[in-house]
């Protein structure tokens, strides 16, 4: 509440791909809304529902107690909450920060000390989900900070997500949305090379197709990608430079821990010679494109994957 009784808003900071369907459905559904985004197009849809337009970050930390960022990276949270800077500490001081980017455990940990520093409290929110499930308000929230908060904060992301988990303190919501993306990752590279051998055994597609999509193994995924696959229609829904970027955190994070991950080194190995092939921008599917090059060189090797390696950094 605010000093004059009224209910104070929430604030969305990123109206982006994510940011703009989450607060689409925010307002939709009554919650009062005071919005930013740096390209200003972007709130109109968000005005037309009754949202305040804020000009500026700071007008949306003077109104708002709970703020979500879905900016697009760190240096846009940077930017955006003036890391560094006076106006820091004033943003943050007294409210309430969900942060539902995908960013690395430590820069949200540190973030998180931050915010604590200066009188605030700070949720790590990502989203399991991509465009569609925001839309559908059926995303899946990995939650971690302060439980107590984290329960407060539930009817607020009740129209956002289908289900929120809590994950327990800062940095576990991250690492909770890596072991998920490592089964996505490895399920996707092993869809594609169950339909590459089935193509090179003299296999028809949509027979592999009828027999895995009536399955036990049928998934909203499995169901996506392989209709994709015997369609070759590689447009994008998660990019192939995107998984290739998550499943390098992936690798690393398990490398740094001592754990064995052989299965995502290997499905970072492919998403990287797809990448080498010219592929970065289709969907994650055409890794499939690394097994047929593979197959094409002779077999069970990886000619590509130094090439591939040196090429994504
Ligand atoms: N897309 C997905 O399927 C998906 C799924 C789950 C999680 N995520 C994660 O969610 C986050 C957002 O993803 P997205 O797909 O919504 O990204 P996006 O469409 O690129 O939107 C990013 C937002 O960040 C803003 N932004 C970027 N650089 C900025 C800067 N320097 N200063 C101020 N604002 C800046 C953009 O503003 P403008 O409108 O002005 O460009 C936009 O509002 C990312 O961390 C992503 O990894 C994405």
């Amino acid at each position: 509440m605010t000093m004059n009784g009224s209910v104070s808003p929430v604030g969305f900071l990123g109206l982006g791909v994510m940011g703009q369907p989450m607060a689409l459905n925010l307002a939709r559904t009554g919650t009062p809304l005071v919005v930013w985004n740096r390209t200003a197009a972007r709130c109109a849809p968000l005005r037309d529902l009754g949202a305040d337009v804020a000009e500026t970050p700071a007008e949306v930390f003077a109104r708002a107690r709970t703020v979500i960022v879905m900016l697009v990276d760190e240096a846009a949270i940077d930017a955006v909450l003036r890391r560094g800077t006076a106006e820091f500490p004033a943003f943050v001081a007294g409210r309430t920060l969900v942060v539902t980017s995908s960013i690395t455990p430590e820069y949200s940990r540190a973030l998180a000390a931050e915010v604590g520093a200066h009188g605030g409290t700070y949720v790590e929110a990502p989203v399991s989900g991509s465009r569609i499930p925001a839309e559908q308000g059926a995303l899946v929230g990995m939650l971690a900070g302060d439980e107590a908060v984290v329960e407060a904060l539930r009817p607020i992301l009740q129209p956002v997500c289908r289900a929120v988990v809590y994950c327990g303190p800062v940095g576990h919501a991250l690492l909770m949305k890596f072991a998920v993306n490592l089964f996505l990752n490895v399920m996707v590279a092993g869809l594609a090379e169950a339909a590459h051998f089935a193509g090179q055994q003299g296999l028809d597609l949509r027979q592999f197709q009828a027999v895995l999509d009536a399955g036990p193994m049928a998934s909203g995924v499995s169901r996506l990608k392989v209709a994709k696959l015997v369609e070759r229609d590689f447009s994008v829904q998660a990019a192939v430079s995107d998984a290739l970027n998550s499943a390098r955190m992936i690798s690393e994070t398990a490398r740094a821990s001592g754990t064995a991950a052989p299965l995502i080194d290997l499905t970072r190995a492919l998403l990287a010679e797809t990448v080498a092939l010219g592929a970065p921008r289709e969907d994650m599917i055409a890794v499939v494109r690394a097994l047929e090059a593979r197959t094409t060189a002779g077999g069970e090797g990886a000619p590509l994957q130094q090439l591939a390696e040196d090429r994504s950094g």
